[in-house]
């Protein structure tokens, strides 16, 4: 039997600049889908999941994302006074309990890898746990990383990447597996390369921001290894598991994946999410329709 998964890392120590000017100042995690900004998608996901401890790898410039999380005496006072429940209903999903959240500073950008490693201390030594990385926003019917600790528990153990495939001219980008066998969505790893030069990928399946891995994982990156881009990687700690003779799974969820961290994804998921949304939903399609419209009367 598999040990509960209570942990979450959330690596958001990243500068953004893709978002540029914007994240000058507003960390990349605040900015808006629709009305809620990227983290929270990714709290409430793995709030579904049932973690209870969140565990932030922040850097300089992301004080506004502790604040996101802190309690609004003055913001409640007002929305009781009005009488707003909903409203205030909204504003309660932001807080945590104390001492449920943490945050640990990566003070140099070393890669993925060192983000998660610097979280160590607040692992037990024998505890799965769980890593969001809150770019890859997942529309899903079940949460994604619920689906994940589902299947991991039937497992028993090991570890479990979010598994997607992707066109072989965008194989480059990722995390991809090698993998053998096939149990319903599971696949057995048995490698991963991060960011293999085009041509060279082992398949067209992708690793997709939501982890759930063996406590090993961890002392993996205690070897500190460079590997793709001269940075530390996940990608390569949980590759040696599977050199250590540990099992290791990509799990192929059931949902939409929007890459939140490219202004394309931001832009399509503003407009899924929106179109999700009974209240917006018909002005927004009407929209979508007029635009198409004009666009083939112009071919
Ligand atoms: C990271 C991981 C990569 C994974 C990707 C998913 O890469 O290193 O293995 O496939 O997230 O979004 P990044 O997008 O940070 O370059």
């Amino acid at each position: 039997m598999s040990r509960k998964v209570t942990k979450a890392i959330f690596p958001v120590a990243g500068l953004g600049t893709r978002f540029l000017p914007a994240t000058k100042s507003v960390p990349k995690e605040i900015m808006t889908l629709v009305d809620q900004p990227l983290i929270q998608y990714a709290i409430d996901e793995a709030r579904a999941a049932g973690i209870k401890e969140f565990i932030f790898v922040t850097s300089r410039g992301k004080g506004a994302l502790e604040d996101y999380f802190d309690h609004s005496p003055v913001l409640e006072q007002e929305l009781r006074k009005k009488g707003k429940d909903d409203l205030m209903a909204t504003l309660k999903r932001t807080y945590m309990d104390s001492g449920a959240i943490a945050y640990i500073r990566q003070h140099k950008a070393l890669g993925l890898g060192h983000a998660v490693w610097c979280a160590r201390r607040l692992l037990g030594p024998k505890e799965p746990f769980a890593v969001i990385l809150p770019d890859d926003v997942i529309a899903a019917e079940k949460p994604c990383l619920q689906q994940m600790v589902e299947a991991y528990e039937e497992l028993g153990g090991g570890s479990m990447v979010a598994a997607m495939e992707v066109p072989p001219e965008k194989a480059s980008s990722y995390g991809v597996l090698d993998y053998e066998g096939e149990t319903n969505e599971s696949v057995k790893v048995t490698g991963m390369v991060e960011k293999p030069p085009a041509g060279t990928e082992p398949s067209n399946l992708a690793v997709i921001g939501r982890y759930i891995l063996a406590p090993e994982v961890m002392k993996n990156l205690n070897k500190k290894k460079e590997g793709a881009g001269g940075e530390i990687q996940l990608t390569d700690a949980i590759a040696d598991e599977i050199s250590e003779g540990r099992n290791v799974y990509g799990y192929r969820f059931a949902g939409q994946r929007f890459d939140c961290g490219s202004k394309a994804g931001f832009l399509q998921a503003t407009i899924s999410f929106g179109l999700s949304r009974p209240e917006l939903r018909e002005e927004l399609q009407d929209y979508l329709d007029e635009l198409a419209a004009v666009r083939s009367a112009a071919q």
